[in-house]
């Protein structure tokens, strides 16, 4: 574990100047990719990568499936970075530190940000493959006593206690909905997302109980980035792919497996792809 309680603003900015000195790209959107959705990168055009190893104050990513670079470039004609790869809790890292890329965007100008995941289907109504606009969300995490705004407010960053109740933005996810429906997509549902810490995945008890909170879906990411983006001012949108129906019934014979869920994550990425940029087409900033 870090010794470092958190960073100082001055290491954010530092890690933001450094990369707007290295690149010609003015982002103004994030884009995050869940495990096996890295696919979504490639796309951008004339792009330039960084290493995540390569850049200052950055943590390093450690999961199979992620692959840990930083991309620039245009996707749709808006200029755009890309998170090949994202940290998680569950590789150790404090979460001020899982969150650090979130808040170098937001000093780079970055105004919108995509959150994409994988994530365990608990609503029975849905199908692997199906792809959940989040609306909200449940921080299981930060109901244990984990939470990335923890210790010292930075107000140039925002306020102490920001809200939440409207963390997912409503054009944005109206929007994706109407390019899934533009897109002849059948598999787009809308529902709540409960971020867990991992690694292992659920119980069937843990399952049951989570559906029965009001979770649709289940995974090990997002809610942290989001509540950093929420407190910067940052507009959200949250995806999930269904990769794998969370198991909520004791006779069942299957179990969560991560080759599922990044096997899942590549025969979707076409249909995920096609979906985020014409979502970015039609997404106006003004
Ligand atoms: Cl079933 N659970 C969790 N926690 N994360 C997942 C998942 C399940 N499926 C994909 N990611």
């Amino acid at each position: 574990m870090s010794e470092k309680e958190s960073c100082t603003y001055e290491e954010y900015k530092q890690t933001s100047d450094w990369l707007l000195s290295k690149t010609k790209h003015r982002p103004i959107v994030a884009i995050v990719c869940g495990s096996g959705l890295g696919g979504l990168g490639e796309l951008l055009k004339d792009q330039q990568a960084f290493n995540y190893c390569d850049i200052p104050n950055f943590p390093k990513s450690t999961v199979p499936g992620h692959a840990g670079r930083l991309i620039f470039g245009n996707l749709s004609g808006k200029p755009c970075v890309c998170m090949q790869g994202r940290f998680h809790f569950y590789e150790g890292y404090p979460l001020w530190k899982v969150t650090f890329p979130v808040r170098v965007f937001h000093l780079m100008g970055v105004e919108a940000i995509i959150l994409t995941n994988a994530a365990g289907g608990l609503n029975q109504e849905f199908s692997v493959g199906d792809i959940m606009v989040i609306k909200d969300h449940i921080n299981m995490v930060g109901f244990a006593g984990q939470n990335p705004l923890f210790g010292h407010n930075e107000d140039r960053f925002g306020p102490r206690f920001p809200p939440m109740s409207d963390a997912y933005n409503k054009n944005m996810r109206s929007l994706l909905l109407a390019a899934g429906k533009e897109l002849g997509y059948n598999n787009m549902r809308e529902g709540v997302y409960c971020g867990l810490g991992g690694p292992n995945f659920e119980t069937i008890a843990e399952c049951r109980f989570l559906n029965k909170l009001g979770a649709d879906a289940v995974g090990m990411s997002t809610v942290h980035e989001v509540v950093v983006a929420r407190h910067c001012g940052l507009r959200i949108l949250g995806i999930s792919l269904i990769t794998n129906k969370a198991v909520m019934d004791y006779d069942s014979n299957f179990t969560a497996n991560h080759e599922e869920v990044l096997q899942a994550g590549k025969d979707s990425a076409k249909y995920m792809e096609k979906l985020v940029s014409t979502f970015l087409q039609r997404l106006d900033l003004n």
